[in-house]
């Protein structure tokens, strides 16, 4: 994907190049009409005699037009900043690391849950030194620059605020100089306000997707220049990969944010980001999963699940271990008397299957709780998998290997089990979210997800 961008970044400059050569002595951007008009004929004129194809001339003088020479010059520094940043990172990432921990001012970040610790560091370093996201002022609120903060679809709305109303460090208003280009709709909007309940006609939702780029890429160059490969869309509602389905070069060249990312159904891990799902009731975290007690205590309980009957895994599940088996606490429905994050605290490991989608809150509820999640999900691309070893502070156990759950969850040795839930903390930090926000959060790792596709890098 950032290839492709690379690579039209290349012609483009290419034809600026050219464009520059062929007018000698030119020398500058003029604000003047007649000078401009009278350049571009003699460009046109310049590239016909050389006997350039028709597309070339188009795109010389859409280069013409919109590539000004200062804002060349912006340009070319935006991708050697770029290259600046991808040399420092595969500097650091062949640099094999020992060490358990590594120090970042006053973060202290645990090794062991990073693919690989220093090249991460360095690449977030390099994002927070250089990184510029432009947000389309485009579209109007409730649909457009805003969305849910509370309950299921938290993560959604919560980003979209931050852009807009946040600290602008990321942000930029000058459009030239920014990296990526953010198109700040909501997808879960979109649903209450143009979907017609129970038709299951999703048209309405793809038409919005398809008139706001049309909007924006009519506006403003940039979509242009690379069909929307530098732009970014997030959704955590299930619809928000049918959404993206409005336009197509959105759905198959931009970076799309999804809680939905089922690879199964379009999602594309080298270009796409798999958002976490947070459930805040009334937009806060359970105050019991603020402080979970002292990994030295110790969890009367094996596993622990309750939840609907939805989607593919969960019937697997529930018709394996329902009931079964003392040590496994699996229910449909949690009878009243019973407290969910309670059972979470006092489980060992709390179970993450899908459900009509692919993600699930109780992910990010049992890191909070230090519950080691047991992910049972086919086609789930994790959340921060580009960075983070799952390995070190989950299980993921195949559909097919349910019938086994119990046998795998006791072959989990002490040791591992504690080394998972050291992992469990060190993790913690990135899948908060925090007002305002904090560096190595949930927001700061979406952005760093971004930002690498951007880069074009695997660390
Ligand atoms: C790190 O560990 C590996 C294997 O255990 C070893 O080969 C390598 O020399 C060590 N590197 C450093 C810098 O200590
Ligand atoms: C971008 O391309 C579309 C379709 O080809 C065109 O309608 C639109 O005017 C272009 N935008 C700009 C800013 O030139
Ligand atoms: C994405 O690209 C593929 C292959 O070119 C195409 O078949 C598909 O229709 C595109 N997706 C959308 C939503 O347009
Ligand atoms: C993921 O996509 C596949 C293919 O469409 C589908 O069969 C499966 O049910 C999806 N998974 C979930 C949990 O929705
Ligand atoms: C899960 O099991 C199926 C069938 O045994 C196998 O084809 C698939 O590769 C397994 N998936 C993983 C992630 O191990």
């Amino acid at each position: 994907m950032a290839m492709r961008i690379t690579f039209s970044i290349v012609v483009v400059s290419a034809v600026i190049v050219t464009v520059f050569f062929i007018s000698g002595h030119f020398s500058g951007w003029s604000n003047s009409d007649t000078e401009a008009d009278f350049k571009k004929v003699k460009l046109v004129g310049a590239a016909r005699r050389s006997g350039d194809e028709p597309r070339a001339l188009i795109s010389a003088e859409i280069a013409y037009r919109f590539k000004p020479i200062s804002k060349k010059r912006e340009s070319d520094k935006l991708e050697e900043g770029l290259a600046r940043a991808r040399a420092a990172v595969r500097r650091v990432a062949s640099i094999r690391n020992n060490n358990s921990v590594i120090m970042d001012s006053n973060h202290i970040i645990s090794s062991s849950i990073y693919r690989n610790p220093t090249a991460f560091l360095q690449s977030y370093k390099e994002m927070e030194r250089r990184l510029k996201v432009y947000v389309y002022e485009e579209g109007e609120v409730p649909i457009v620059h805003d969305g849910p903060c509370k309950d299921i679809y938290t993560s959604e709305g919560r980003f979209i605020h931050e852009m807009e109303h946040g600290s602008h460090r990321f942000r930029t208003s000058r459009s030239e100089e920014a990296h990526v280009y953010f198109m700040p709709f909501s997808v879960t909007r979109m649903v209450k306000y143009l979907y017609k309940p129970n038709t299951y006609d999703l048209t309405p939702l793809q038409e919005f997707v398809s008139g706001y780029v049309k909007l924006i890429s009519t506006k403003h160059p940039f979509w242009n220049r690379t069909q929307g490969a530098d732009h970014f869309m997030l959704s955590c509602h299930d619809w928000g990969p049918r959404a993206s389905e409005g336009n197509a070069h959105l759905y198959n060249k931009s970076i799309r944010v999804l809680c939905n990312a089922n690879s199964s159904e379009g999602f594309n891990p080298q270009k796409d980001v798999s958002l976490p799902e947070i459930h805040l009731y009334g937009g806060y975290v359970n105050p019991k999963l603020i402080s979970p007690p002292r990994p030295t205590i110790p969890r009367p309980y094996l596993a622990f699940f309750a939840g609907g009957l939805h989607g593919p895994v969960r019937p697997i599940l529930l018709h394996h271990w329902k009931g079964r088996d003392p040590d496994l606490h699996i229910y449909e429905y949690l009878p009243k008397n019973l407290d969910y994050y309670d059972y979470m605290l006092k489980s060992k490991f709390c179970l993450c299957p899908s459900g009509y989608e692919v993600a699930s809150p109780r992910i990010v509820e049992a890191i909070y709780a230090e519950c080691i999640p047991v992910i049972l999900s086919d086609h789930y691309v994790l959340p921060f998998s580009d960075v983070l070893r799952w390995e070190a502070f989950s299980l993921q156990v195949n559909v097919t290997e349910i019938v086994r759950l119990k046998e795998i969850l006791m072959a989990v040795t002490e040791d591992e089990f504690l080394r998972l839930k050291e992992g469990l903390r060190a993790t913690r930090k990135h899948f908060v979210l925090n007002q305002p926000v904090e560096r190595f959060d949930m927001f700061h790792m979406i952005l760093h997800s971004v930002w690498l596709r951007r880069l074009n890098l695997r660390i």
